[in-house]
């Protein structure tokens, strides 16, 4: 067996096949990533039957590609981690069926990650490899805990994760108690005609609106009215403690999407949206310039769309750093789909400036789902010697922490 460190990560939660190899969780030898974006864009949304024979056709040759750009082989190997949840249980399955197979074959211990885990070490990874390169930059290190914003397609929650022992643990801080506010970007961007998924379309259009255009306002959440409603609307809600949540920190983005739309209806800027999707649908180039937003948006829908990103990058800023100060931490990481976004990034980065704490982010092919982030996020249960069990199967709801 190799001495090397190398642990091969496969990935298969939602819409991108993804495998990679890093060594002892800090130096990323390969990562490759088959997206499914072209499958999903005419449906203007994940198809979780096709997400399933897209990772079956894609998972061979994607590990294959990943071993071979590492320039390993299998029996170079130390581990071999997978996502096991959350995510959709055909698309998991694909992935999970595959490491276990090749632990199998090849002798190797087969680790299990908690795909949020995963995106949390996303920024963990890139924060090693730059210490690395450049010690005299002085960043955190694994002995520092962090608040970390999740925020993707299917999540949005604030976790504080701790080190101890070479190992992390979480404890959640806050969450959304109905939609991701990557959802609710691509179901804003879906009822806008633009492309899927929405965030990039969103980011790349709103520059050129004014954000202070609609005011939007998000309304505290009151814990205790939530929970004498209905239930949870979506799975993601149902799997943790609501109520054990300080309101101040819980979101809510499914009320943003309805005023859009209401704003829409009000304002006549439905015209144009069939056209638009069939546009954008023919050619999915994001928009660069002023004149290539406006030949895709009127001006009025450009300051619908800049006002939209302002109001959810100004909420997910506000209480990220309320809960930072609540908790006494002078670490956040933002990680997960939306983490790539622009504004997001320059408004959290001014924001920490001023307050004097540290941000960070993953690199933009970090951001988004990869298996890097598996792998690196399995290294310290390797050494903790926490391995899977050969029953290991997909669990679409897994929560993490307590
Ligand atoms: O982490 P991710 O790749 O998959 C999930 O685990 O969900 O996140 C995908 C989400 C989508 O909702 C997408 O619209 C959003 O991340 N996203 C963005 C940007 N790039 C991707 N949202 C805002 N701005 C972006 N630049
Ligand atoms: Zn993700």
């Amino acid at each position: 067996m190799s001495t090397r460190g190398l642990i091969l990560g496969i990935e298969s939660s939602c819409d991108e096949t993804a495998a990679a190899v890093v060594e002892r969780g800090a130096r990323t030898l390969s990562s490759v990533v088959a997206s499914q974006i072209a499958t999903h864009a005419r449906y203007g949304g994940v198809v979780p039957e096709l997400a399933s024979r897209e990772h079956l056709r894609a998972i061979v040759p994607v590990v294959r590609a990943a071993l071979a750009e590492a320039g390993v082989t299998l029996s170079d190997l130390d581990a071999i981690a997978v996502t096991s949840g959350p995510g959709l249980a055909g698309a998991l399955l694909v992935g999970i069926t595959y490491a276990k197979a090749l632990a199998f074959a090849q002798g190797l211990p087969l680790i299990a990650v908690n795909h949020l885990e995963g995106h949390i070490h996303a920024v963990l990874l890139q924060q090693r490899e730059m210490g690395a390169s450049a010690p005299q930059l002085g960043l955190p290190t694994d002995s520092e805990s962090a608040l970390a914003l999740v925020v993707s397609g299917g999540h949005t929650h604030l976790y504080l994760a701790r080190p101890a022992d070479g190992t992390w643990s979480y404890a959640l801080v806050g969450r959304t108690v109905d939609d991701a506010a990557g959802e609710a970007y691509d179901k804003v961007a879906k009822l806008l005609g633009l492309g899927y998924p929405g965030g990039p379309w969103i980011d790349a259009l709103a520059c050129f609106g004014n954000p202070l255009a609609v005011p939007f306002a998000f309304a505290q959440i009151k814990t205790k009215l939530h929970l004498a409603g209905k239930a949870p609307r979506t799975k993601a809600a149902k799997t943790a403690p609501i109520a054990a949540l300080d309101p101040h920190f819980l979101f809510s983005f499914s009320g943003i999407k309805t005023a859009v739309l209401r704003h829409v209806e009000l304002h006549d800027l439905r015209a144009g949206v069939k056209a638009r999707s069939e546009q954008v649908l023919a050619s999915p180039k994001l928009p660069q310039t002023k004149g290539e937003a406006l030949a895709l948006c009127p001006q009025p829908l450009l300051d619908l769309i800049a006002s939209f990103q302002h109001a959810v990058v100004g909420d997910l800023l506000k209480k990220t750093f309320a809960a930072a100060e609540s908790l006494g931490t002078t670490r956040i990481l933002v990680t997960g789909g939306v983490a790539a976004n622009r504004e997001l990034r320059a408004r959290f980065t001014a924001e920490a400036a001023r307050l004097r704490v540290s941000v960070a982010f993953p690199t933009l092919a970090l951001s988004t789902d990869n298996a890097a982030m598996i792998a690196a996020a399995a290294w310290p249960r390797y050494g903790a010697a926490e391995f899977a069990s050969p029953a290991l199967s997909a669990d679409p709801s897994l929560a993490l922490g307590n």
